[in-house]
């Protein structure tokens, strides 16, 4: 079975509670909950990682070479400042696409800044916490399931 890593970025743990009007009321565990489930039925195993932190974000990043056949990534905050992550991208040579509840494009003029998209195969923002379920669709594609 393909494997599919989902790797969520700082604050995200937070959802549900963060911020609802902009990030909705889903929480994380059932975003990941959903997304395996989803999985199971295109016949891709998926498993779902969070961190706050930038280092272990491009560790978990590392650990995906050569391991996992796609990477679906919501870089959180980082999309917009980290060379380190964008570079993890790129040297673990999985396809990746990246992933956003928000519009990115309808929001402040700093979140225009995105270090991390162009290291991915595509991007996915502005629906919500269906963006992530859009993106394993995608994953599906790019894989060839
Ligand atoms: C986000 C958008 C980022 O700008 C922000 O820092 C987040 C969430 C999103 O999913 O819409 O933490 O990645």
């Amino acid at each position: 079975m393909p494997k599919v890593r989902v790797i969520h970025g700082p604050n995200l743990n937070m959802l549900g509670q963060r911020e609802p009007h902009l990030y909705g009321s889903t929480t994380l565990q059932q975003i990941n909950d959903r997304l395996v489930a989803r999985g199971s039925e295109m016949g891709i195993e998926v498993a779902c990682y969070q961190s706050n932190s930038e280092g272990d974000i491009v560790t978990e990043i590392q650990i995906c070479r050569g391991q996992v056949d796609a990477i679906i990534i919501n870089p959180g905050a980082l999309t917009h400042t980290s060379v380190a992550v964008r570079d993890a991208l790129l040297a673990c040579e999985v396809p990746a696409i990246e992933c956003h509840l928000s519009n990115l494009h309808r929001r402040e003029e700093f979140r225009l800044t995105n270090l991390t998209a162009a290291a991915c195969v595509g991007q996915i923002s502005g629906f919500g916490a269906d963006s992530y379920f859009i993106a394993l669709e995608a994953v599906a594609r790019v894989i060839g399931r």
